[in-house]
Parts: C-alpha cells; sequence; structure tokens
C-alpha cells in the first residue's frame, strides 16, 4: 500500500468526542506531537476538567468547543473554526439489542449520532474551512459482518464506511483526502460490557495519528480488527454463519451496562 508522509505537527485538528475513551487518547497524542490547536469537541464542557490535571503546555493547544450531535443547533460552534486543517470523526454510541426489539426512537438516535452527525461536519467542513486537507472517520470492524447484539450500531458503521467511499472523489477534487479507522475492541467505556480482550487507547490513537493524511484509505488498527478482515475475506459466507449465533450471553459480561446505551 502506497504511503505518502504527512504531519500533524502545528495542524489545527476537530475532534469529536473529546473528552473520554478515544478521543481523549487522541487529544492527548495530537497535543504530545505538536499539533497547533485541538478543538476538542463535546456535549458537556465540564467533562473535561480533565484539562486542568495535565501539563500546560498541552493543555494550552486544547480549546473545549461545546457540540451536541443530536443538537442541530450546536453546530453553529463548527463555524467559528475555518480554521481547521483535518477533522476526526470520533464520537459515537453504541446501543445493545435486538434489531427487533430496540425502539425506532433509538434506532434513529443512533442513526443521528454515527452516520448524521458525521456527515453533516464533513459537510460543514467543506463548506467553512478553506484549509480543510483530511478527514479521519472512526469505524468499527464490523464492516462486513454483522454483530447481531449490536446490530444497529453495526449498520451505521458500515453506512459510514460506505459514506466514506462514496465521498471520496468529491473530496479529492477539493484537495481533501478522507480515510477510514478501524478499531477493535478496546478499553473504553463503549467496550466495558463486553468480555472480548481489548486494546489500549492510546495505542490506538497513535496509530492513527501516525497514519492519519497519509494516503492509505482502509486502516486497521488492532489485531482483532485484522484478524475479523482476514477471516472474512478469506471465507466470507462462514464467517456470516459464525456472526449468526453469537449471543449476549456468550460475548457479554453479566451485569455491565455501559452509561452511553440508555439513550
Ligand atoms: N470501544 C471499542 O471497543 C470500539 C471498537 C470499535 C470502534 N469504536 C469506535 O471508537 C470511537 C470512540 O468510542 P469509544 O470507545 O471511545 O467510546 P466512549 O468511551 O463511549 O466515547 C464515546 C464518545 O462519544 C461522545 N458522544 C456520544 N454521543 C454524543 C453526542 N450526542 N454529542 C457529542 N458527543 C457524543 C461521548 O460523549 P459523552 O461522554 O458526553 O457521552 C464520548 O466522548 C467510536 O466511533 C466507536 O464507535 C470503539
Amino acid at each position: 500500500m502506497s504511503s505518502v508522509f504527512y504531519s500533524i505537527h502545528a495542524k489545527t485538528i476537530f475532534v469529536t468526542g473529546a473528552n473520554q475513551g478515544l478521543g481523549k487518547a487522541l487529544v492527548l497524542e495530537l497535543a504530545t506531537q505538536g499539533a497547533k490547536r485541538i478543538l476538542a469537541a463535546v456535549r458537556d464542557l465540564n467533562s473535561l476538567d480533565w484539562l486542568n490535571e495535565i501539563d500546560k503546555k498541552l493543555a494550552d493547544r486544547i480549546t473545549p468547543v461545546r457540540l451536541d450531535l443530536t443538537d442541530s443547533s450546536s453546530y453553529t460552534a463548527f463555524e467559528n473554526f475555518a480554521e481547521t486543517e483535518v477533522i476526526i470523526n470520533n464520537a459515537a454510541i453504541c446501543l445493545q439489542g435486538s434489531l427487533l426489539e430496540l425502539s425506532m426512537d433509538q434506532l434513529r438516535l443512533e442513526w443521528e449520532t454515527n452516520f448524521f452527525a458525521p456527515l453533516q461536519i464533513i459537510r460543514l467542513g467543506v463548506q467553512h474551512c478553506p484549509r480543510l486537507e483530511v478527514i479521519a472517520n472512526i469505524g468499527s470492524k464490523y464492516r462486513y459482518v454483522s454483530f447481531p447484539v449490536i446490530g444497529n450500531y453495526c449498520a451505521t458503521k458500515a453506512a459510514l464506511s460506505s459514506i466514506t467511499d462514496g465521498l471520496r472523489y468529491d473530496l479529492k477534487n477539493r484537495g481533501i483526502q478522507i480515510q477510514m479507522f478501524y478499531p477493535g475492541a478496546m478499553d473504553t467505556r463503549m467496550a466495558l460490557p463486553f468480555s472480548h480482550s481489548k486494546t489500549s487507547t492510546a495505542s490506538v490513537a497513535e496509530k492513527i495519528v501516525n497514519t492519519i493524511g497519509n494516503q492509505e484509505t482502509d486502516i486497521l488498527l488492532t489485531p482483532d480488527s485484522i484478524a475479523m478482515f482476514e477471516h472474512f475475506f478469506a471465507n466470507p459466507d462462514q464467517t456470516r454463519k459464525e456472526y449468526e449465533t453469537m449471543t449476549f450471553s456468550k460475548y457479554f459480561t453479566p451485569d455491565v451496562e455501559s452509561p452511553a446505551q440508555d439513550n
């Protein structure tokens, strides 16, 4: 795969879901690697109180931005950041439950957060940020095969991958590169109920920051996402049959609920 060196040094970077999990790890990695300004988008500014506890030299590069992805009025915040050069669409929710049993409102909320919000941010970036160079979308290893207990989440992430492909040509004509990053299970709130082994967010964030803008289109970030894609491409039919039988009792830690799931 061809790769071109791109440095985030001295760049202005917009990150959603910046207060915790992978988003927080990305913000810290970007600041450590010398990004000029990190626009840390969160729905609750108080959730960035950890900025008071980190090295002041890093904290000074991080600007909190209030953005609730499900509140269209809060998107005006984005219009004030015309200097943005890189967008990282990281924030998401993951609802546990069958596609037949979750309410339609729950399903729509997940689409709003995981699919329409990143698309809207991309559109606003193209409209308001003349220096925009790279868009990085965070996907899921379930791009090709759905994990039934989070079937709607898998669908939103597969669709995000699909529009990443769908936008590539138009963005290229505007000098903007778009990339899709595929983590597997990580040690975050979202993955709390899952019993899979998990990769640290710090190592995933480092890989993302080192790969952003290098012309790769699909970046597999963890051993389980690499294994998943290899398994699927070697035998799609078999992989789908295996996933069909993956039930809650097999893959969830009993009595652990992710706070992100109950919207
Ligand atoms: N963890 C995994 O195993 C795993 C695996 C594959 C892919 N991913 C992907 O990695 C990315 C990061 O997830 P994570 O594991 O770090 O999960 P997380 O710890 O649950 O963090 C999710 C982030 O999204 C934010 N968010 C959710 N709804 C929002 C809204 N309406 N407006 C603004 N922000 C909102 C959350 O903000 P609040 O704190 O305010 O809720 C939080 O900052 C996601 O795209 C996820 O799909 C995760």
